[in-house]
């Protein structure tokens, strides 16, 4: 699909961009990684394992893409209720991830943040994070927010608990409560909203991930499962962006 006003084509996959309307924060469900592997006939941590491939070709297209912001959903509040096993697994990705590809996401310039509570996590996972966050802090390319331990309802009422907090201490007065104050509280303050939703593996939900901050997100659903996103895909979802006009209920 090619559209008019896009100019810019890349040589590698012939699709065609426009700089102006590459969306600044793109936000990404990785689904699908359990299934990729169960129909290879294979148990689901592999799937697991695979796709930490895609997160550093998927970091590379959006740095190349001069997307600002990247947010990937990697554990949720709700997957602590898988059996024990696929939880632990999961839970040590994160280190082993950073152990391969650290010096590859310095290199492309990437900041590394965690959006979600850390304290939750294995400690050597922790640890491997903060050191991530701490080496990437004064990297000014690509923000990568892993959302980690997250899920939207759990961050609103933390937001609403220290908001209520700081209105009984007096530090703020209710009638200054409005949207952009909420969002001060919330684990994304000063993270613009996500322009672009990308969910793999097929199902069309949002999996209490970023529900305050998708308000007016593009949404861009495929099948195609997580080991298997490449570059071409994200493209195409940018490509699909580029098609959608964003009305934010205006005319
Ligand atoms: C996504 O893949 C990874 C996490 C939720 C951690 P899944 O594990 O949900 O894979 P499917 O959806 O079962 O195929
Ligand atoms: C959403 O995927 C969470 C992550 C990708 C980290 P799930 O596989 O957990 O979502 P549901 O259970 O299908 O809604
Ligand atoms: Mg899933």
């Amino acid at each position: 699909m090619k559209i008019p006003f896009l100019t810019k084509k890349d040589e590698q996959s012939n699709i065609y961009y426009a700089e102006g309307t590459i969306p600044d924060h793109v936000a990404i469900i990785m689904d699908g990684n359990g299934r990729w592997a169960e129909k290879r006939g294979m148990p689901r941590f592999i799937g697991h394992k695979t796709g930490l491939a895609t997160v550093v070709t998927v970091v590379k297209a959006a740095v190349k893409c001069k997307v600002k912001v990247l947010t990937l959903y990697t554990f949720s509040k709700e997957n602590w209720k898988r059996p024990k096993p696929e939880v632990e697994f999961i839970l040590k990705l994160p280190k082993e991830f950073l152990h391969v590809y650290l010096p590859d996401i310095q290199a492309n310039n990437v900041r590394i943040e965690v959006i979600g509570n850390m304290e939750g996590l294995p400690a050597a996972t922790q640890e491997a994070l903060q050191y991530a966050i701490d080496s990437t802090k004064n990297n000014d390319g690509l923000q990568l927010n892993l959302a980690l331990n997250y899920g939207s309802k759990q961050e609103m009422l933390q937001a609403m608990k220290r908001m209520f907090t700081d209105l009984v201490d007096e530090k703020v007065f209710l009638d200054q409560v409005d949207e952009e104050q909420f969002s001060k509280y919330l684990n994304t303050a000063n993270i613009p909203n996500p322009d672009l939703l990308i969910r793999t593996g097929g199902e069309k939900r949002l999996s209490n991930f970023l529900l305050w901050q998708m308000a007016y997100t593009e949404f861009c659903f495929t099948d195609v499962l997580w080991p298997d996103f490449s570059e071409h895909e994200f493209k195409l979802a940018i490509e699909e962006y580029q098609s959608r006009k964003r009305r934010y209920g205006g005319l």
